[in-house]
């Protein structure tokens, strides 16, 4: 799209995307190096009230920006290739950024199947009254959920790394 308007577009768009790519990694990396770091010195009532409230609008908030980091993603890759097969495919940052945009909803499944299904069971077990006698399974629940957020944030940081080395390529 030529001129001002698809300039003014293509500036909206990258906005958008690195907002929504922030809110997402970013939350994982406070998930990773504050809340995982943090938690466990509270006492466990504290920690029980704490996640009770934390845990749904974190399984909320996080699926959500990484939808709309890849659809913001997939809309300027889209529209830096013209939306024209021959640029998205024909060209090294064009197939570069196909393969990032795979390794992305890769991480995506994996996040949801891992980590929010793990948050999912977990807040499940927070429901139960007082009686919860299910520690071991809740604390394997809980390892799922920390080492599955390490990996997302792996991955997601080498996203990142894709992204700076095609925005130079372009
Ligand atoms: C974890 C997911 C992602 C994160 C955190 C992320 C983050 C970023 C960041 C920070 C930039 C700016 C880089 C720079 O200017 O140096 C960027 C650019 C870009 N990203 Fe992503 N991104 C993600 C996924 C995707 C996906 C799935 C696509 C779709 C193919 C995509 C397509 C793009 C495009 C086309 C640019 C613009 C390059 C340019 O105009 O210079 N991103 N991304």
């Amino acid at each position: 799209m030529p001129g001002l308007v698809g300039d003014i577009l293509g500036i909206v768009l990258r906005f958008l995307h690195i907002v929504f790519g922030v809110m997402w990694i970013g939350a994982v990396f406070y998930g990773v190096g504050v809340l995982r770091v943090a938690l466990p010195r509270v006492d466990m009532p504290a920690r029980k009230a704490v996640l009770r409230h934390l845990l749904p609008v974190a399984i909320h908030y996080i699926p959500v920006s990484a939808i709309m980091t890849i659809i913001t993603g997939a809309i300027l890759y889209l529209y830096l290739g013209q939306f024209q097969g021959v640029i998205l495919l024909g060209t090294e940052w064009g197939r570069i950024l196909l393969g990032a945009l795979l390794l992305t909803l890769a991480t995506f499944a994996y996040g949801m199947v891992i980590v929010i299904g793990a948050g999912k069971a977990i807040a499940r077990h927070l429901e139960e009254e007082e009686a919860c006698n299910h520690q071991a399974e809740v604390g394997a629940l809980q390892r799922r959920f920390n080492v599955g957020q390490i990996v997302v944030l792996v991955l997601g940081l080498v996203i990142i790394a894709i992204m700076v080395y095609v925005s130079e390529a372009l």
